[in-house]
């Protein structure tokens, strides 16, 4: 008998235990680090809440000025970061790409002291640096375009515009994507904070860590979500095929992109947010047809699944939000990566702090004490 039950997926059971993340599923909270994520959005920038996360407090004045002083600081990339993505096929997923220069960044940086505060704190602030750096060089570089050098005088939301396209950053659409950042930046243990925290805990370096926790992120049952529901938007068309469209896909058993959360039984108070940003976004940059249907979806659906705990989360209103910014849809992932990074980094510090190897069990269910057999004797 197995000491303890098997779990398939290890759903539900605890892997850790964390200060960093607190969800109330049925009443729809999210803290983090105790604070409430509507006051984070509404009174913080993404630096802020990143330092919250990695560093466990709010910073004063004088720790977010310095801060943000590193993180401007740490944006370029070695040219040879530079030369490894221009090599990458264009035909690739960003995510990949992603994935490729973070890990390479571990060769560059070889500091293995990981229990050091000073190279954690360096580690961290040139992860968060960089990300948005890599990502849109990436993207310049498969449309042929060439990478631009990082601003040091924007917000990270506004400088990641800037590297994307060379236009100066609307500061209303940069607000918007910093919230955005803010909103994606933790959610507790879900598959790719686990795998940080599993390969943290080997004592592997942190862009190891983070290579592995994007990894994970990449695979559809994880990000992706919000990509999926554009491409829904677009099926439905208009409001007045929505009601139509539900129950059709509700009807033949067929998911919603969009709706339903592991921990979430109501609507995920990141998505109330993302709804009122989406209004605000349609209302300058037009759309309304979009955002329409989506809120006919939603009633809809609501009125189908809200019975079984099934509501909007984090990915119905993104998409729109992303969408409406110009942010082209197979970057919707990267965009979680480059908000989820911060707290991938507090899981990485808080499992340092007391760490032990992540060695779980398995039940063996193969055959055993089998006769050996002969090549040319097997049919
Ligand atoms: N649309 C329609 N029905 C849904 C649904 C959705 N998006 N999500 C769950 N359901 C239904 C299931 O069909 C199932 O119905 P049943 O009990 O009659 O068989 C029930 O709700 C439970 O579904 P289950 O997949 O077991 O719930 P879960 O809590 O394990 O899954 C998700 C959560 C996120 C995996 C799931 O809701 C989903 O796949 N959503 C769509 C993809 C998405 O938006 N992902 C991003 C999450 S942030």
């Amino acid at each position: 008998m197995p000491e303890f039950p098997y779990v398939p997926g290890l759903a539900g059971v605890p892997a850790a235990e964390s200060k960093i993340c607190f969800i109330d599923g049925t009443k729809g909270v999210l803290e983090y680090r105790g604070y409430n994520i509507e006051a984070l959005a509404e009174k913080t920038t993404f630096e802020e809440t990143a330092f919250l996360l990695m560093l466990g407090h709010l910073p004063t004045r004088v720790e977010l000025d310095r801060f943000m002083s590193d993180l401007s600081q740490h944006r370029r990339l070695k040219f040879r970061i530079i030369d490894l993505i221009k090599c990458l096929p264009e035909t690739g997923h960003p995510m990949d790409a992603i994935t490729a220069g973070v890990a390479a960044l571990g060769m560059f940086y070889t500091n293995k002291e990981v229990s050091d505060p000073a190279v954690q704190y360096e580690a961290a602030v040139r992860l968060v640096a960089k990300l948005p750096t890599i990502t849109a060089a990436y993207h310049r570089f498969r449309r042929g375009d060439n990478a631009l050098l990082p601003r040091d005088d924007l917000g990270h939301a506004g400088n990641f515009f800037w590297l994307l396209s060379e236009k100066e950053p609307d500061p209303f659409k940069a607000r918007v994507l910093d919230v955005s950042l803010i909103l994606h930046a933790e959610h507790s243990m879900n598959a790719s904070t686990f795998s940080a925290r599993v390969t943290g805990s080997t004592l592997a370096d942190p862009y190891s860590v983070i290579a592995a926790a994007i990894s994970t992120l990449a695979g559809p049952l994880h990000g992706g979500a919000n990509e999926d529901v554009v491409g829904m938007l677009r099926e439905v068309g208009t409001a007045a095929n929505a009601r139509a469209y539900v129950e059709e896909r509700v009807g033949s058993g067929k998911k919603l992109a969009g709706f339903g959360h592991r921990v979430y039984k109501t609507k995920d108070p990141r998505a109330k947010i993302l709804e009122r940003m989406a209004t605000e976004v349609v209302d300058r940059y037009g759309g309304a047809d979009v955002l329409a249907t989506a809120k006919e979806v939603e009633k809809v659906a609501v009125e189908k699944l809200g019975g079984k705990g099934i509501f909007p989360n984090v990915d119905f209103y993104s998409g729109i939000v992303y969408d409406r910014l110009g942010i082209p849809a197979d970057l919707f992932t990267p965009m979680f990566a480059i908000a989820r990074v911060a707290g991938w980094l507090a899981h990485w510090k808080e499992q340092l702090e007391n760490n032990r190897i992540f060695r779980p069990s398995q039940i063996y269910v193969g055959d055993r004490a089998r006769d050996w057999t002969p090549i040319d004797q097997r049919g």
